[in-house]
C-alpha cells in the first residue's frame, strides 16, 4: 500500500515537472521564438490575432455597430496602422478609445507599436 502510494506520488511529481513550460509561452506569443529579440513582429503571427479578438466584432467586412471601416486583412490594417495605435493607446473610457469595451493589456498595445517600429511586416 505504502509503496504504491510512493509510486503514485512520483508519477504525479513527474507529470508536474516533466512538461516544458516553453510550449505554453510559444502558444501565447504566437510567434516563432518569444525569447529571441531578433524576431521581428509581423502581421500574420502577432497583429492579426489581436485584431481578430478585439476589433472585428465591429470592424468586420462589412463593418457593423457603427464602425467606419473593416480591419479584416493586412492591407486594411496596414493602411490604418497610425489610427489603430493612437486609438488603442487611449486610456480606458476616454472618447474614441478602442476597443470600446476597455483598454487592451499594455503588452498587447506594445506589440502593435513594435509591429509599426519593425516596419509593418506582413509575415
Ligand atoms: C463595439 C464595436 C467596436 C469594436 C469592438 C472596435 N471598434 Fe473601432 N470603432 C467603432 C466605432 C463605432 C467607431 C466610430 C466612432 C469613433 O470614431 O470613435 C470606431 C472607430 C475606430 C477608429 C477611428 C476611425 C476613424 O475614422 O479614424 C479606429 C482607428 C478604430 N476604431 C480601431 C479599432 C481597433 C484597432 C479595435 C480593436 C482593438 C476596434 N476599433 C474595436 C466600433 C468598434
Amino acid at each position: 500500500m505504502k509503496v504504491s502510494r510512493l509510486i503514485f506520488l512520483s508519477l504525479f511529481a513527474l507529470s508536474l515537472f516533466g512538461c516544458s513550460y516553453d510550449s505554453e509561452n510559444d502558444f501565447l506569443d504566437g510567434s516563432d521564438d518569444p525569447g529571441d529579440p531578433d524576431v521581428l513582429v509581423n502581421y500574420t503571427d502577432d497583429v492579426q490575432p489581436i485584431i481578430q479578438n478585439a476589433c472585428i466584432g465591429c470592424h468586420a467586412s462589412p463593418p457593423v455597430n457603427g464602425a467606419p471601416f473593416a480591419l479584416v486583412n493586412f492591407s486594411q490594417v496596414n493602411q490604418r496602422a497610425n489610427g489603430i495605435i493612437s486609438r488603442i493607446s487611449l486610456q480606458s473610457g476616454s472618447a474614441g478609445a478602442m476597443p470600446p469595451s476597455g483598454r487592451l493589456p499594455q503588452a498587447t498595445i506594445d506589440k502593435v507599436q513594435q509591429w509599426i517600429n519593425d516596419g509593418k511586416l506582413e509575415n
